[in-house]
């Protein structure tokens, strides 16, 4: 079966009590309670992972692929804006990789308009609240079939 890594970026560990208004009621493992149950209907396997620290994550990106994951679904929150060194794993792994977030982040202040990530990335979804997820792991799915 194949699998997908799911990339959860800083601050997302609160969603849930975490403005509200911009990105919804639910916790993060609800999300990824849905994001199992999409990847079901898929037939596909999923790990997620959650973290704080720019370097953690790219570590995780470098690892993916040996650790046998076909794609990856990553929301880099804050980092999205930042972080060369993100962008820079994204670019080095030759399998694809999805961008997303909760909120449009074009609609927001003018610091969130530039993604670092999205020209590595396969493509990006911004905008469809936690279903971003979803759109964004139908998307990994029909990328690795
Ligand atoms: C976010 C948008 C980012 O600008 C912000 O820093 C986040 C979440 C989103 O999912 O809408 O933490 O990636």
């Amino acid at each position: 079966m194949k699998k997908v890594l799911i990339i959860h970026g800083p601050n997302l560990n609160l969603l849930g009590k975490r403005e509200e208004d911009i990105y919804g009621k639910m916790s993060l493992d609800d999300i990824n309670k849905s994001l199992k149950k999409k990847a079901d209907a898929l037939g596909i396997g999923i790990d997620t992972f959650q973290s704080n620290h720019e370097g953690d994550i790219v570590q995780k990106i470098q690892d993916a692929r040996a650790e046998g994951f076909s794609a990856v679904l990553i929301n880099p929150a804050a980092y999205t804006h930042t972080s060369v060194a993100i962008r820079d794993a994204v670019s080095a792994i030759d399998i694809p990789v999805v961008e997303v977030h909760i909120s449009n982040i074009y609609a927001r202040e003018e610091f969130r308009h530039k993604s670092l990530i999205a020209p590595a990335a396969s493509g990006q979804i911004s905008g469809f609240g936690v279903n971003s997820y979803i759109l964004g792991l139908e998307a990994a799915a029909g990328l690795i079939k």
